[in-house]
């Protein structure tokens, strides 16, 4: 079982919709995904209710900092992904899921207010990383990248954010009609009506780079239930302590979010 947790501090980065895309990928290779949907206005709850979803997408909503660790506790022997969708601006919460994570990604679009966010992010990571004297396995994902937007222009784009020792993903989430319509009409990019959407081969393809990307990432260890960081946690605390107790033996300073900036990403456009 994965944890893999999505994290953006601004409001609207594609958080939600990398959560989802990832989520249907993982499902339509027959695994089992439980999407812990952390936001109060609960959008990926909402399309789970719509007509079309997905026996394999189980989502539980009303995720706090209390619950988080008994929530992964109850679901860890049902899911192979367990996929936290944080909401922006909730920093304990988003520490405390990219601690208990395989993989943080940081959905940013090429925006200075989407980059501060993720700034935002980044800092926390290396907060919890410097309190728990461990790495946490984490990258930035660009999203709604334009499809004119060149592999040069991406590759310098990645060159910037390794010269600050940030991962960047290979895989762009290009700007889709078809990652909008599914929020809106349920269902997922293989039960979409082809004919209200366009390019849908390619949303399709683009997500199965995604997916096999995030997978290689966080590549299954020999002994699954052994490792990770939830799963070397739960070995730690005895069932009845809380994880939130255990993952913070040093309360979070906050500290001003470094400047980041990813404007090269439009330098092609
Ligand atoms: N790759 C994309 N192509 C087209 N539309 C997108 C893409 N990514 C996100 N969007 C759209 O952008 C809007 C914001 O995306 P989303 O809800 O995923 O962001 P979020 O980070 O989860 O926001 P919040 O912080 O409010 O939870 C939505 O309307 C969504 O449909
Ligand atoms: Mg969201």
């Amino acid at each position: 079982m994965t944890v893999i947790s999505i994290a953006n501090a601004k409001g609207g980065a594609g958080k939600t919709t990398v959560a989802l895309l990832l989520a249907m990928e993982f499902a339509q290779k027959g695994e089992k995904v439980v999407l812990f949907d952390c936001d109060p206005l609960a959008f990926a709850a909402k399309w789970h209710r719509l007509p079309g979803a997905v026996d394999a997408i189980y989502v539980v909503t009303g995720i706090t900092f209390a619950n988080l660790g008994g929530n992964l506790r109850a679901q860890q022997d049902q899911a192979t992904h367990i996929i936290i969708d944080l909401s922006g601006a909730r920093d304990a919460l988003i520490a405390l899921a990219a601690g208990l994570s395989d993989l943080v990604l940081i959905p940013v679009q090429g925006c200075a207010m989407d980059a501060q966010g993720a700034a935002h992010v980044l800092d926390l990571i290396g907060q919890v990383e410097s309190n728990a004297r461990s790495h946490i396995n984490h990258a930035v994902v660009l999203t709604r990248v334009s499809s004119f937007v060149t592999t040069r222009a991406l590759r310098s784009v990645k060159a910037l954010l390794a010269s600050r020792n940030i991962a960047l993903l290979d895989t762009p989430i290009i700007e889709r009609s078809a990652y909008r319509d599914m929020f809106e009409h349920g269902g997922t990019l293989y039960t979409i009506d082809e004919a209200r959407v366009s390019n849908l081969a390619k949303a399709q393809r683009n997500m199965q780079s995604l997916a096999l990307e995030v997978q290689r990432l966080v590549a299954a260890p020999a002994h699954p239930q052994s490792s990770g960081p939830f799963a070397r946690m739960c070995q730690r605390a005895p069932a009845d302590v809380p994880l939130s107790q255990k993952a913070f033996e040093h309360p979070l300073t906050p500290r001003p979010a470094q400047a980041f900036q990813l404007d090269t990403v439009h330098a092609d456009r």
